[in-house]
């Protein structure tokens, strides 16, 4: 089955065609072609992620988006032949709020020859909802045009799917899944640990009460003057003093350090309670104290900030997810969410279930695949349509969730 996938929740506008084989206790993906266009320069300006600006975007950047996928996947061919009256007008009604999209589907897309594809798949959401509404329409406008069934993925069970995934130097390949799943879901808008008892369906079992850890990386980064995303730019920091640490403990023992380290000076928020939640406001409020303190931070003393944050927000997420394990008896841990593409949380994670839960498998997705992608939303498309879960109207859902 080929699936021609596309995901506009964030700030990726992202389009993938995958041929997919097999089923859920087996399954084969072959990436035909990927395209994905990041708005990350044009929201920096605004330290975040700006709404109107993602949803413009988008309506820009599909058409080109699909070109590129359709062209990689060598399924782009002209074709002559007008689209009929009624397609045309329901088309025209469903892109009415995108104009220049509008224009953009009908000069590109109603010149193409159908592409040999089975099915669409569009996220549904969690995400910003004007976001996600672009790709939705874009999607019922193709599915309607190319007579395609569409099926409606949550972008979580998304990065759930692309952290299951191991890549071969030709495929993708998702099996041997001992259940149950027990994933840590960790991005920009989310920190939840849930528990996939069986193949797609699920049950929260932890959450945070105020802050997304991604979220928490970047006000942090904000905070130390990085720019937008933080969570790579607090990671490269705090890599700097990993690394500088083998150095110091070799050839400067005894060396009283000039500047302050800030080791173990912030807190592990929620440690101490009996469940699996997260809070992250605190954690960042305590920085923000910190940077009040001592406002005039040399580079060194960033690192060291930098540093610290992320051993405390690691330290949390490990032992949050090891309750976890505990309490559920996962056979299988994924990491998923564009946090999740962080070094030490990867090293870290790697080396504690390795150490403490030698008996668990787990999976972390590639760094290509950890954050958002419209892969991850091909795979996820695959299980859905697999049970035939299609859908004729699908609605944004900012809010969507798993369980
Ligand atoms: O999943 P994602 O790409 O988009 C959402 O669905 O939110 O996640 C984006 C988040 C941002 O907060 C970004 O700072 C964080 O993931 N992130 C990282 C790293 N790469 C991306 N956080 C820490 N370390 C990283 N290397
Ligand atoms: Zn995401």
């Amino acid at each position: 089955m080929k699936i021609l996938a596309i995901e506009t929740s964030c700030d990726e506008t992202a389009i993938a065609i995958l041929e997919c084989e097999g089923d859920e206790k087996s399954a084969q993906f072959r990436v035909l072609g990927n395209a994905l266009l990041s708005q990350i320069e044009l929201h920096r300006e605004y330290g975040g992620v700006f709404p109107a600006l993602a949803k413009r975007e988008h309506a820009k950047n599909l058409v080109p988006v699909l070109e590129a996928a359709l062209e990689e996947a060598e399924l782009l061919h002209e074709d002559t032949q007008a689209i009929p009256e009624e397609s045309r007008s329901s088309i025209a009604g469903l892109l009415s709020r995108e104009p220049d999209l509008a224009e953009a589907f009908f000069e590109f897309v109603g010149e193409c020859e159908v592409p040999a594809i089975d099915a669409i798949a569009v996220t549904a959401g969690p995400g910003l909802e004007p976001a996600l509404w672009v790709g939705i329409n874009f999607a019922r406008a193709l599915a309607l045009l190319w007579n395609k069934p569409l099926v409606a993925v949550n972008h979580m069970e998304g990065h759930i799917m692309a952290a299951l995934a191991k890549s071969t130097d030709e495929e993708l390949i998702i099996k041997d899944v001992p259940m149950p799943v027990l994933a840590l879901l960790i991005s920009g808008g989310h920190t939840e640990l849930v528990l996939m008892k069986e193949w797609l369906s699920y049950k929260l079992i932890g959450q945070t009460l105020d802050d997304a850890v991604g979220e928490a990386f970047d006000k942090v980064a904000r905070m130390l003057g990085l720019p937008y995303p933080g969570g790579p730019e607090i990671s490269k920091l705090a890599e700097i003093v990993r690394s500088e640490r083998f150095d110091l403990n070799a050839s400067s023992q005894g060396r009283t350090l000039e500047f302050r380290t800030f080791e173990g000076e912030l807190p592990r928020p929620m440690l101490t309670e009996a469940t699996c939640d997260f809070s992250f406001s605190g954690l960042k409020t305590a920085v923000l104290y910190l940077l009040k303190k001592y406002p005039e931070l040399n580079a060194r003393e960033k690192q060291h900030l930098a540093h610290e944050f992320e051993n405390a927000v690691t330290e949390v997420l490990w032992k949050k997810t090891a309750r976890a394990l505990e309490e559920t008896g996962a056979q299988t841990l994924v990491i998923g969410g564009g946090v999740s593409a962080n070094t030490h949380i990867r090293r870290a994670f790697t080396h504690s279930v390795t150490a403490q839960y030698p008996h668990v498998a787990l999976r972390i997705p590639s760094p290509a695949l950890s954050t958002d992608n419209a892969v991850m939303i091909a795979l996820a498309g695959f299980y859905r349509a697999s049970r035939k879960e299609f859908v004729t109207d699908i609605k944004a859902n900012g809010n969507l969730s798993l369980a």
